[in-house]
């Protein structure tokens, strides 16, 4: 898992490549990109929203489930993502997209949405085998990216995907991760997030959980103003709770001021806080410099206590459960 994420980096340029081969085409869709997956097939699809923000002219959307909204048609572009091509959930949108006449693309390392696509004539996105899905982000997320150039939801921002290399090169190097797991320790995180930042928050939360064998949370500020903060002092009552905050460049000045003051609030009651703040100077290198930041702490925190962050023994065990 370590050496996945320390590749990062690399992945860019490889990613970059696979989507360019599949040989998607370009059209100006109204109804912009929806990105179909679970979990970690799923997340590309939310950090390419981040990263694109305010500069989408089209709707960009991610689908959790097995159906599409009901607007989705020939008007929109469906990605369906997923490492092993064979969650059920995202093979039943794949089949409700052609169901509405829906251009398609997959994303995948191959499996039945491979087979299906393949037959159907839809262009395959490969993504490299040997992996736990969730160590494919970069693959995931420059997918949903090219996409999202492909269909008129952004110009393209391969300038800005390139450009990160370098600064992920140097996160490799220097990215303050262990001593965050340090601080980390022995609690339950809470990762706050807002605006760009809070699809990374969830994606901390979700390594937390499936590197780190933790349960952990994200927060969505300013929502969490607005009712969590009541219940926090009760809370490391009952439980070793930490907080996490995802600074960005990119946030709206009052976004700044709430994390800010939230965490200050935190840490007067006794929590252990950290603030984590993003590198670079576009909005893709904000958004891969947390992804990256967190996938560390994740495995360091697993580091720390002797654990094997590779296997996810339960989420198998649930799928082969549901016999799916
Ligand atoms: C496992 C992981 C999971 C999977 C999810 C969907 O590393 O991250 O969240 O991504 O169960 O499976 P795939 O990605 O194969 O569609």
């Amino acid at each position: 898992m370590i050496e996945d994420v320390l590749a990062q980096p690399h992945q860019i340029g490889d990613a970059l490549w696979r989507v360019e081969a599949a040989g998607i085409a370009s059209r100006d869709l109204a109804g912009g990109l929806v990105i179909c997956g679970m979990g970690g097939s799923a997340v590309g699809g939310d950090l390419a929203a981040a990263a694109i923000g305010n500069r989408a002219q089209r709707p960009i959307r991610t689908v959790r489930g097995y159906e599409l909204p009901p607007d989705v048609g020939p008007d929109t572009l469906v990605l369906c993502a997923s490492y092993s091509g064979s969650t059920e959930e995202t093979l039943a949108c794949f089949e409700a997209a052609g169901e509405a006449g829906a251009p398609r693309v997959a994303l995948t390392t191959g499996g039945p949405l491979a087979e299906r696509a393949r037959t159907a004539g839809i262009p395959v996105a490969g993504v490299p085998s040997g992996m736990q899905p969730r160590a494919a982000v970069v693959y995931m997320t420059i997918g949903a990216l090219e996409c999202a150039a492909a269909c008129g939801v952004t110009p393209s921002l391969r300038a800005e995907i390139e450009g990160a290399r370098e600064l992920l090169e140097q996160l490799a190097e220097d990215s303050g991760a262990d001593s965050i797991a340090r601080a980390l320790e022995d609690t339950i995180p809470v990762v706050h997030g807002a605006g760009p930042t809070a699809a990374i928050a969830r994606r901390w939360k979700t390594q937390l959980n499936e590197n780190s064998k933790l349960p952990a949370f994200a927060s969505e500020l300013p929502e969490a103003n607005h009712n969590e903060i009541e219940g926090w002092r009760r809370g490391l009552d009952l439980a070793p709770l930490s907080a996490v905050f995802l600074h960005s460049p990119s946030l709206h000045p009052r976004l700044e001021r709430r994390m800010e003051l939230t965490a200050e609030r935190l840490a007067d009651i006794g929590a252990p806080v950290v603030r984590v703040d993003a590198r670079g100077d576009t909005p893709v290198a904000h958004v891969l410099s947390l992804v990256m930041t967190g996938d560390l702490v994740s495995v360091s925190l697993a580091e720390l206590e002797d654990i094997d962050p590779d296997p996810v023994d339960a989420i198998e065990g649930f799928k082969a459960a549901l016999g799916s």
